[in-house]
């Protein structure tokens, strides 16, 4: 017994070891320097056993090693790369878009819900976002604003209405916010208020960070083998809610005459419209249950980071009063310009609120990292490194926001820096290419509503905590902790 014991852990230490070595070779054959803390595990060793974020191990890697042009990490099966130079992440997300079209996650067959634009690849993914965009057009947007301005609207009742939100959990706060703003985006809205939907309760609940999503997550990214052979799904648990209340709503709505503008009008719109088919003949039957997997990502994909981004705005003008009063009194202008009104048009004359939006998302990118799939050998420009099929890639964000190099004195706060397109090479706060984030218009949009009508009501004041800001531990996004807002009613 005990022989047998020490033969399988011995067999397993001398597979982790040649596997180790194996990695290790391998980059070095195609020229990349490789991260040798942990030959087999990378960089996920450490977020597993530490509580910080995974972009934040990914930076202390950019820092180390400045001029790399990009480095492999371990995994299980799968090479990884983790590309730092700014040219070489420019051609993995857009130049040479071709051979990085997926994003890497996997998923396995039958998991309804990660069947969505986020996960999706190849033709699937192309004429899935292709029929999906129409949604976040700026004439779809300008329809859809009365539900945005109602769920901000809603907003500030509720925190007027709820003082012990006034400087504890704001990240919470602002969190259940977008949850209730999207679900009214997504189902569509009543005269009642956006925080008494009956799917409020049950989608925050869904979203929240557990161990076990951590680590389905980690082994999907560095064991996909194990991943599809355990037939994992993602998010199991919320499948009955969310392909249930699609059905409901959809069903409801093809007895409605009137056009509501939100996302369900379009899903009646896409199964009115029939198979869906690209030009090569490849067809996709948008089923309720397709359907569902589009609106879930609305939640996976929108939440967390359109509340980061208002978290991000509201730390940087709570500690910057003269900056916050210029971005007021703009509010206060455009909102006396416009008869009284916050419109569509009022929110995008709003030019010095959209700098500081920018400069917040600078310095706290909501996403820290972005990921994609090799999908056809190639080489990345800088460096001559040979990617092969099949690669998974980790690409810098949060590390070029706050590299000096590209950002003067990245870590002031500065909205009159130039943050406009053509800085996109190092400024990527909505990703980049043909897979940047669909909703971005849509969580702008969301967001400097919430800002405008929140800042019109209440006085602010950034109240950092006992050992100052710092990251939770999560997957791809930046969590800001130990530091919340105070929220002072104006007369
Ligand atoms: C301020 C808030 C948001 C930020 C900062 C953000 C950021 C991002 C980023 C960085 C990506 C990856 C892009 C890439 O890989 O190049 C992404 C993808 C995506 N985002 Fe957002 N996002 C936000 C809000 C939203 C919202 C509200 C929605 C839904 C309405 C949404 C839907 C998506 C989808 C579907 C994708 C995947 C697109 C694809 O793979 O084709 N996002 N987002
Ligand atoms: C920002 O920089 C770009 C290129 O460096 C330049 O073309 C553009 O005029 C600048 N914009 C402003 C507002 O300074
Ligand atoms: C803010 O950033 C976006 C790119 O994300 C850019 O198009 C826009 O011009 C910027 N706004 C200002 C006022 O610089």
């Amino acid at each position: 017994m005990i022989v047998l014991l020490l033969l399988s852990i011995s067999l397993i230490l001398i597979y982790v070891y040649l596997n180790g070595k194996y990695n290790e070779n391998y980059w070095k054959e195609r020229g990349a320097k490789f991260y040798e803390v942990n030959k087999v595990l990378g960089p996920f060793w450490e977020f597993l056993i530490s509580d910080r974020p995974l972009f934040q191990i990914f930076h202390d890697i950019y820092k180390k090693h400045p001029n790399e042009p990009a480095i492999g990490i371990g995994t299980f099966f799968t090479p990884s790369l983790y590309v730092t130079d700014a040219k070489n992440v420019h051609a993995v997300m857009q130049t040479d878009f071709v051979s990085f079209s997926e994003r890497g996650f996997e998923m396995n067959e039958g998991d309804l819900l990660a069947d969505n634009i986020l996960f999706m690849g190849g033709k699937r993914w192309k004429l899935m976002r292709q029929n999906m965009t129409p949604l976040f057009t700026a004439a779809k947007l300008k329809n859809m604003y009365y539900i945005i301005d109602k769920s901000a609207l809603d907003f500030v009742e509720h925190l007027k209405n709820n003082p012990e939100k006034w400087r504890r959990n704001t990240f919470d706060t602002l969190s259940t916010f977008c949850c209730a703003a999207i679900g009214g985006a997504v189902f569509g809205i009543g005269s009642e208020s956006t925080y008494d939907s009956p799917f409020l309760e049950i989608t925050r609940a869904a979203f929240r960070p557990t161990l076990w999503s951590n680590i389905r997550f980690s082994l999907s990214n560095l064991c996909t083998p194990l991943f599809k052979l355990l037939g994992l799904k993602l998010f199991s648990e919320h499948e009955e809610f969310f392909i249930g209340a699609i059905k409901q709503v959809l069903r409801k709505r093809e007895q409605e005459k009137v056009k509501r503008h939100d996302f369900a009008d379009i899903c009646i719109q896409i199964q009115k419209n029939g198979v869906m088919r690209d030009e090569s003949g490849y067809e996709l039957l948008p089923s309720d249950e397709l359907l569902a997997a589009q609106a879930f990502f609305f939640f996976t994909a929108g939440v967390e980071p359109t509340a980061t981004a208002i978290f991000a705005v509201l730390i940087q003008l709570g500690k910057h009063p003269n900056i916050l009063k210029q971005v007021v009194q703009e509010i206060e202008d455009v909102y006396n310009k416009y008869n009284a009104q916050l419109s569509y048009d009022a929110i995008g004359e709003m030019e010095y609120l959209d700098k500081v939006f920018n400069e917040s998302l600078r310095i706290f990118p909501p996403i820290g990292f972005l990921t994609r799939k090799c999908v056809r050998d190639t080489v990345l420009p800088v460096g001559n490194i040979k990617v092969a099929k099949g690669t998974k890639m980790y690409t810098a964000v949060y590390e070029l926001h706050h590299d000096s190099r590209y950002h003067e004195n990245p870590e002031m706060f500065d909205p009159e820096r130039n943050l406009t397109d053509q800085k996109s090479e190092t400024y990527l706060p909505f990703g980049k290419g043909g897979r940047i984030c669909i909703g971005a218009r849509y969580a702008k949009l969301q967001a400097k509503a919430a800002l405008a009508h929140v800042l019109r009501s209440f006085d602010i004041k950034t109240v950092e905590h006992k050992g100052g800001l710092r990251f939770g531990k999560d997957q791809v996004q930046l969590r800001m902790k130990n530091v919340d807002i105070e929220f002072i009613p104006r007369n």
